[in-house]
């Protein structure tokens, strides 16, 4: 029994290494140019190489070049120097070389990237049997799980390439703040993003594009990541009041330049500068931003790119991680912003933005219902400004329009008598970082022959409002059956929803409609009271950016709420169901 079991092991070990192997073996380079995108004129073949395109850094290049046959090099190291005007080559962020002598053991965890110093048998972080592999420092990729099992050839993993992200600055020595600073305005240094699109997308970035910033946006399929990108592209491109146009390179590893540029002529992008470029090879990439020299760099996506010398195929957890790390170190070298879109899975995959989010400086995340055209473009972490900014798009024939007026969203949804409609309330939760407005609706019918019925809220949670209700609020619900139901589908599993169920029983049961704008955020005990739920002000601070009004909140952080000055929304807080009754339900 036991040998068999072990069988079943070096099974799978030399099926995982075949497959490791034909993984690592399968990207192919296709040699094309970036192509300069002109509206309704495509070709598969490079319209203009770029490389001699009289662009502003080409001719700099050129001429330095004359001046360095005039002058005369003393020796071969400062006519490298000279020659390369960026001061650093593709090749240096491409890898660390890993440094000669003693060898350094690392296990890693082919699931999800966890290193340990020694085998075991399970990784201790995600669990999976068998997923360790152990790398050493400038050796290839050797044996499986076990501490034994088959040799496994593929590219070295060193350690210095696993921390490969930290940027290598032993020559730069510490700056003092004040010096750093002197002199430098955050409109100055940040590139403006212009126009109402522009401004939307500039204010979620905390204020405009942060030079040599790495920004990750994430989205399910089809969301609309890659066509938001291309208007970005098209305004940093077109430039502004402020900047001259200037090149910015979009990548993309899924579409081809022309099914690109298709998108672009429906989208009604007329720039000059803009260039599309279809790889998968990272350091092809690079050689080619490189000799750009692009206002900003656009990868599409992540999961697509590859870097010949990582083990994986592209999308792999250490492929990805590889070449954000990578892709950091250009940015951060080159001062060239670098957007990349990273798709999430409802699976969640391994290679989805949420591990890399360490790495990047901004992580926005472009979300909407299947059925809606309304996309939000929401910042989870931002280096350089705040996270709860959040921008409004709708989809539209002709790509993202900005949406000026957000509290249409909700209210277009909604039934447009429910201004009349007894029985509907709104509630804010959270999921992760992001909030999500949802409505709840309830039903009070006298004489049910069913007592209670509940869709998308959990039953014990429902019953528990309902006897609180009749107890503590004295509400006389005892005869009515009840029905509660989340509109969309969509389930209320946290308990900052109670408020707003007990709303919505008490306006149907009270026949009294709440008014358009009301918002309810809040706990509610068995005694009635009100409690307060974890994340309050960022819940209050999306409902105020929607267009909501009034948002019906605990007591207890009503004078916090209100110290945030957030002007459109009014905050009314009530100490328990009583005070929650003739707060909304009072005739005026
Ligand atoms: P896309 O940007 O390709 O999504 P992602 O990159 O996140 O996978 O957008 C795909 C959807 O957007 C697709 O269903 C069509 C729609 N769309 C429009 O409705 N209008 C447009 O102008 C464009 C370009 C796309
Ligand atoms: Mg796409």
């Amino acid at each position: 029994m036991l040998i068999a079991d072990m069988r079943c092991f070096r099974c799978f070990y030399t099926r995982a290494h075949s497959l490791l192997l034909l993984r690592s073996s399968t990207p192919v380079t296709i040699p094309i140019s970036p192509v300069r995108f002109r509206l309704r004129r495509f070709s598969s073949s490079p319209v203009t190489s770029v490389f001699d395109l009289p662009s502003s850094n080409q001719d700099a290049n050129s001429n330095k070049e004359d001046n360095e046959t005039k002058i005369g090099f003393s020796d071969e190291k400062s006519r490298k120097a000279a020659s390369n005007p960026r001061g650093w080559s593709p090749g240096e962020v491409v890898m660390n070389k890993s440094k000669k002598g003693k060898s350094k053991t690392v296990w890693v965890c082919e699931s999800c990237g966890h290193s340990e110093g020694q085998w075991w048998g399970s990784c201790r972080t995600c669990h999976k049997v068998g997923t360790m592999k152990r790398f050493s420092q400038g050796s290839e990729l050797s044996a499986g799980g076990g501490g034994g099992g088959s040799n496994c050839t593929g590219s070295g993993f060193s350690e210095s390439k696993g921390l490969s992200w930290l940027p290598e600055q032993t020559t730069v020595q510490p700056h003092r703040l004040t010096d750093v600073i002197h002199g430098i305005t955050q409109q100055q240094w940040r590139i403006s993003l212009p126009g109402l699109f522009g401004n939307e997308v500039g204010r979620v970035l905390g204020g405009g594009l942060a030079p040599g910033s790495l920004i990750l946006i994430g989205g399910d399929p089809g969301i609309g990541k890659s066509t938001l990108l291309l208007q970005i592209a098209a305004i940093i491109a077109e430039g502004s009041e402020l900047a001259e146009p200037a090149p910015v390179l979009y990548i993309s590893g899924e579409e081809s330049v022309e099914q690109i540029g298709s998108r672009a002529d429906r989208m009604r992008i007329q720039t000059e500068e803009l260039y599309l470029f279809s790889s998968s090879d990272l350091q092809d990439i690079l050689n080619k931003a490189h000799r750009l020299s692009p206002r900003a760099l656009i990868i599409d996506s992540i999961q697509t790119v590859y870097l010949k010398d990582v083990t994986g195929s592209a999308g792999g957890l250490t492929q990805v991680k590889e070449c954000t790390s990578t892709l950091l170190r250009f940015a951060k070298k080159s001062n060239i912003p670098v957007f990349l879109v990273g798709h999430v899975t409802k699976a969640g995959d391994i290679a989805g933005p949420r591990v890399l989010e360490h790495i990047v400086d901004v992580v926005l995340y472009l979300e909407g219902e299947e059925s809606s055209t309304y996309r939000l473009l929401r910042s989870v972490k931002n280096r350089f400004g705040s996270t709860d900014e959040l921008g409004v798009f709708e989809m539209a024939n002709s790509g993202l329009e900005v949406v000026s007026n957000p509290s249409g969203i909700y209210l277009s949804q909604q039934n447009p008598d429910s201004d009349v409609l007894a029985g509907l309330a709104v509630a804010v939760v959270m999921d992760g970082s992001r909030s999500f407005l949802i409505e709840v609706q309830a039903l009070c019918s006298p004489g049910s022959t069913v007592s209670r019925h509940v869709n998308g809220v959990q039953a014990s949670r429902a019953d528990m409002i309902i006897a609180v209700l009749m107890k503590q609020a004295g509400l006389r619900i005892q005869e009515n059956g009840i029905f509660l139901n989340v509109a969309n589908g969509m389930a209320l599993s946290e308990t900052a929803g109670d408020l707003a169920i007990a709303a919505a029983i008490c306006s149907s049961f009270l026949e009294f409609p709440i008014p358009h704008g009301v918002v309810f955020i809040g706990e509610i005990g068995l005694g009635g009271e009100v409690r307060t739920v974890p994340r309050m002000e960022k819940r209050v601070s999306t409902v105020a950016k929607l267009g909501f009004n009034k948002c019906v909140v605990p007591k207890s952080v009503e004078e916090s709420l209100k110290a945030l000055n957030l002007k459109e929304i009014e905050i009314i807080g009530c100490k328990n169901l009583k005070e929650l009754i003739n707060a909304v339900f009072r005739v005026q």
